[in-house]
């Protein structure tokens, strides 16, 4: 059963006070809870941030379905998302997104077998001007992608 740490519930309880409603501090509980969940929201980690949060499961999963930066099942160590919006996509980043697959020998949103990549397909990352872009995890941006800059940040990351 998922439980936050003790920095975790601290996190959330600061931020429960930092909006007039409680809905507000959703957004950012799940972000922690999905970092202190292996990097995906569980059914159990809905359960007990209704319960530290005091709010009902229905109000957090309307927000966790709605956002595609939470991951509803689990993903490799290394989450790949490849932005797919109109800027991306007319500048090659479906075909990437396929070849990455092809590559790790995985379909759209699917681990592979060693649990070290997921690659999916996001909405806007923000960064049309540097089309196509890819985000790595929660942290790290890769922008003008080429497929010789693929090929190396697997060979990196393996
Ligand atoms: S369309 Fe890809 S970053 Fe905006």
């Amino acid at each position: 059963m998922f439980q936050l740490s003790k920095d975790g519930l601290a996190f959330v309880k600061n931020e429960l006070t930092r909006y007039e409603t409680k809905r507000s501090a959703v957004l950012p509980a799940l972000f922690k809870a999905q970092e202190e969940n292996g990097g995906w929201v569980s059914p159990e980690v809905v359960v007990h941030l209704s319960q530290v949060m005091d709010i009902p499961m229905s109000q957090i999963n309307e927000v966790l379905t709605f956002y595609t930066m939470y991951n509803k099942k689990p993903v490799g160590k290394h989450h790949i998302q490849v932005c797919c919006n109109i800027s991306c996509a007319m500048a090659g980043a479906h075909e990437m997104a396929d070849y990455l697959c092809d590559k790790l020998g995985v379909h759209d949103g699917e681990m592979t077998k060693d649990g070290r990549f997921t690659i999916s397909r996001a909405e806007c990352l923000g960064s049309c001007d540097t089309a196509p872009v890819m985000q790595i995890n929660m942290d790290e941006y890769i922008e003008n992608l080429t497929y010789p800059k693929l090929d190396q940040m697997i060979k990196e990351l393996k």
